[in-house]
């Protein structure tokens, strides 16, 4: 029995590298896959190459930073499977801006496609989901960004901050309807966010010797979407190849 068989999958983002890892590793475990990104023709590009692979998906538009957006996506899924069991808020950008360079419109825009956007594209799929009884699961993607300060990314490190506790709290509130959120928080994973291009010399510490791929990221949404994970509710799933367990300056 696959894992995810009979169960639709929204995955936000989804036009490459980690999303697009994910919408596969879902895909052929049996889910019904939404790819989503804010270019169509990316995520027409996933959608197509997981059904020339025998499995099913459909590429949908949506900017995350737009509420509108957001709820029309809820209602498209729905439209064309019928349902929403598994969400993965995996869209993001970073600023990669000291607080001096940083306009208050960019930190407004990082803000909402990081962090906005999990608070309201849960609230909307779990609106759905109560209503018709459905307990599904949701993942939202932090980053190691989100427990340390950096010398640039300002919004960034912040938005992923809280991302951490925001998941926590939807946690809380829906895990009284059976549906259960939690985080990934994975560190250098393929190529940096907001860039498609692998460099094999980007400087990597940790324990695992080598950098994430998104297949590493991939394999933990999956088993926080399915229920195996039955007894993981409100955590952050570190998929950092142990940089987190490094004290800075004593490796
Ligand atoms: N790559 C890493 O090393 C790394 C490390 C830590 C955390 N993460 C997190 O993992 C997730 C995926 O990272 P990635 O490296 O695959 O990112 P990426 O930049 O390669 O891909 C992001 C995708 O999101 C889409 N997108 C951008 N703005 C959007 C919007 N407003 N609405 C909808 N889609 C939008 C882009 O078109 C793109 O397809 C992000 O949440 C990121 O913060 C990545």
């Amino acid at each position: 029995m696959k894992r995810l068989e009979g169960k639709v999958a929204i995955v936000t983002g989804a036009g490459r590298n980690i999303g697009e890892a994910i919408c596969k590793l879902f895909a052929s475990e049996g889910a019904t896959i939404a790819v989503t990104d804010l270019v169509q023709e990316a995520a027409d590009r996933v959608a197509n190459e997981i059904n020339a692979a025998g499995g099913k998906a459909k590429g949908f538009a949506c900017d995350v930073g737009k509420e509108d957006d957001i709820v029309k996506c809820v209602n498209d899924v729905v439209a064309a499977f019928g349902r929403i069991d598994v969400l993965i808020n995996n869209a993001a950008i970073s600023d990669n801006k000291n607080m001096f360079d940083l306009t208050t419109e960019q930190w407004n825009q990082t803000l909402a496609v990081t962090l906005t956007s999990p608070f309201l594209f849960v609230k909307h799929a779990a609106r759905w989901m109560i209503d018709n009884g459905v307990k599904g699961t949701m993942v939202n993607v932090s980053s190691t960004s989100g427990y340390f300060g950096r010398d640039r990314a300002i919004a960034y490190t912040a938005a992923k901050g809280g991302v951490v506790n925001l998941t926590k709290s939807q946690a809380i509130q829906l895990a009284p309807h059976g549906i259960r959120v939690n985080a990934v928080v994975p560190n250098k994973i393929g190529s940096p966010v907001g860039r498609d291009e692998f460099d094999p010399t980007r400087p990597v510490l940790n324990l695992a010797g080598r950098p994430g791929v998104p297949d590493d990221l991939a394999r933990a949404a999956l088993y926080l979407a399915n229920p195996e994970s039955e007894f993981v509710v409100g955590t952050a799933l570190f998929v950092d190849g142990g940089c987190t367990a490094l004290m800075p300056g004593n490796a």
